[in-house]
């Protein structure tokens, strides 16, 4: 089997995209665009990039096993992309649960991931590429491959790139779900940090304990472990800084 490709010089969102064709569409169609003029962010923000800067794409998986994995293809979806940036040498990349890239310490890559399962899965990936100027209002510093590497880059060839690493691991994740779970926490920029996090509408402070199996965050505070799915997890610091 092989993948699909569809690419639009502009549309809303590659997201919002695959969700409205999702019965018509193949599992495996990819979707890029050069802009969107609604990209979406986690949370409800909006997820902002500059025409043909960036790279920006979205994967319809609705292989029901590879679906059932429901949360954890997060995981494999990060592992993926970090893995493409593995080239480029970086001291610093780190993942932030659940799935951002930070590359030096800025938000380099975002993941959106939305569906209804079992039926199908949206994966989107919004890498900042050549990008140097943001300008808009930014939860978390950006940057992009350009400004850490010091040139511009192919974005075709890098777009290949992550399509066949996703592709692959998608498909190969049932067998090696340790392998991505373990780069997933070596490069783990959460581990040990004292965050503020929001569970069941309160503010709650602890330290991140790590992921498990079912891709949660583990929480100390104040002496329970907590195991959250979802939500917003802001650090406040490492402990060993
Ligand atoms: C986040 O960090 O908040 C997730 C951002 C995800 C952005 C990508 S860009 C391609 C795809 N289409 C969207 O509307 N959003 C995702």
């Amino acid at each position: 089997m092989k993948y699909k490709t569809i690419h639009f010089s502009s549309i809303d969102s590659t997201n919002t995209y695959l969700k409205e064709h999702f019965e018509e569409l193949d599992d495996f169609t990819f979707v890029s665009t050069d802009y969107q003029t609604r990209g979406k962010g986690r949370n409800k923000r909006v997820w902002l990039s500059n025409d043909k800067e960036n790279l920006l794409f979205s994967l319809l998986v609705k292989n029901k096993d590879i679906v059932s994995a429901g949360g954890f293809l997060s995981v494999v979806a990060v592992v993926s992309v970090c893995q493409a940036l593995e080239k480029y040498n970086f001291k610093f990349v780190q993942i932030k649960w659940p799935n951002d890239i930070f590359v030096n310490g800025k938000k380099m890559v975002g993941i959106l991931l939305e569906g209804r399962i079992p039926d199908y899965v949206v994966i989107g990936v919004g890498m900042n590429v050549n990008q140097k100027i943001f300008k808009g209002r930014y939860r978390k510093p950006p940057t992009s491959l350009a400004l850490e590497t010091g040139y511009d880059i192919n974005i075709a060839e890098l777009k290949k790139d992550v399509y066949k690493r996703l592709f692959n691991n998608l498909n190969s994740y049932s067998s090696k779900e340790k392998e991505f779970l373990d780069y997933y926490y070596a490069h783990d920029y959460l581990i040990d940090g004292e965050v503020r996090f929001r569970f069941d509408n309160a503010v709650l402070s602890g330290t991140v304990k790590g992921i498990d199996e079912k891709f949660n965050i583990i929480i100390d505070s104040d002496g329970e472990e907590r195991h959250i799915s979802s939500g917003e997890v802001e650090l406040l610091r490492k402990h060993h800084e």
